[in-house]
């Protein structure tokens, strides 16, 4: 199989999950690292035996030949980064949001299609094995009419140095952790036509490596989507969460039954489900899937060098991520205006690998 010839720029915490699954792919060629702090790229460079270490992108952009640009860089840069990639003709992973303005993820999607590239954005969970599995379930309609769903995931946020801009405008626990449920809700239950919203900021300062940053975006949030058909799920996330049960994070209810995922949207642990009406007569929760599989939510770039060195079209969509993207802008407004917002994307639908 044909080589992908791949360029990193963000070289952060996160990367140091993606260089190395990156390099372990057969199809990658990792060509080239960017990152202002020189020494942070040419440490990269040097660990995963990549020839080119830049800090500036348009540099990277001009000098290199390679095709897709793996963007992970802090949420506020991601769309003039994409736009850049895309105007030069390279497809591009993008970290999630795919950008911070609807408009500009719409302009960019534009682009990519007159370009003839692909632009795709974090996160992945509908690649992952245990996704596929509760599509599959809903897909059988084992759980009879599923009108129902629920997500929870936070934690108390970051803190490592560096890491103010999740609580500046343009981060905030919505689009670091909320992205994770939403695509997966969307993606088991299809597009979302309109939500409502609660988004606060319950913890008005923050201490990043010894210094007090006020806080701008939102720390806890919670969303009601309705999918239409009176079918709804219910997100909430945050950075003030100190603990959560992570026995289920996920559930799905449906007229003849449920299925829950156990783990967290962005490392799945387990699927169950319960056939039967529970109050009328008793059955019981089996587990239809299980970890560990491989799957891990940093795994969506190499998924798609993997799509484009064998020409198959990825199961993910720059649709998806947009979709999601209005969603968390439009809960956003909700939030603040106390009124219910109309979604107007949508995105290729059902999200179910061939075969499975
Ligand atoms: N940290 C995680 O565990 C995690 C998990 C999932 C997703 N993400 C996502 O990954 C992205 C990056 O997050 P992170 O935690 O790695 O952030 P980070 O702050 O640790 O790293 C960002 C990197 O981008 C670099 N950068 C800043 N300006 C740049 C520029 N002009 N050109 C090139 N590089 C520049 C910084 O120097 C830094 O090395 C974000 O979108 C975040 O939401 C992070």
């Amino acid at each position: 199989m044909r080589k992908v010839r791949v360029a990193v720029v963000g070289c952060g915490k996160v990367s140091e999950h993606y260089l190395p699954h990156l390099q372990q792919s057969s199809v990658v060629e990792l060509v080239a690292v960017c990152d202002p702090l020189i020494e942070r790229a040419q440490r990269h460079a040097q660990a995963y035996s990549i020839e080119h270490a830049f800090q500036d992108i348009d540099q990277m952009l001009c000098e290199m030949n390679f095709e897709l640009l793996v963007n992970l860089t802090p949420m506020p840069l991601h769309a003039s980064f994409n736009r850049k990639a895309l105007e030069a003709g390279r497809h591009v992973w993008c970290e999630k949001p795919i950008a911070t303005d609807l408009k500009e993820a719409q302009v960019l999607l534009a682009l990519a299609q007159q370009q003839g590239v692909g632009l795709w954005g974090a996160p992945s969970g509908p690649i992952s094995p245990a996704f596929q599995s509760m599509a599959k379930v809903l897909s059988t309609g084992t759980l009879g009419q599923v009108y129902v769903a629920h997500g929870i995931f936070g934690w108390s946020g970051p803190t490592w140095p560096g890491s103010a801009w999740f609580y500046q405008k343009g981060g905030g626990s919505l689009f670091d952790l909320g992205v994770y449920n939403l695509t997966m809700l969307t993606g088991l239950l299809g597009p979302a036509h309109s939500v409502v919203a609660m988004a606060g900021t319950a913890i008005q300062e923050r201490v990043i490596a010894g210094e007090i940053i006020p806080v701008e975006a939102d720390d806890n949030t919670a969303l009601i989507l309705d999918h239409g058909n009176a079918v709804y799920s219910v997100i909430q996330t945050g950075f003030v969460y100190a603990a959560q049960r992570d026995d289920w994070t996920i559930q799905v209810i449906g007229t003849n039954g449920a299925m829950t995922m156990g783990g967290y949207a962005w490392s799945p642990r387990d699927v169950s489900i319960y056939i039967g009406d529970q109050m009328k007569a008793s059955g019981q929760w089996e587990t239809v899937w299980q970890g560990p599989d491989g799957y891990v939510f940093w795994g969506g770039a190499t998924y798609i060098a993997e799509c484009l060195a064998k020409g198959e079209k990825p199961l993910l969509s720059g649709e998806h991520a947009v979709h999601v993207l209005e969603v968390m802008l439009a809960a956003l407004r909700a939030a603040k205006t106390g009124h219910r917002i109309q979604i107007t994307s949508t995105f290729p639908w059902p999200l179910l690998k061939e075969g499975e």
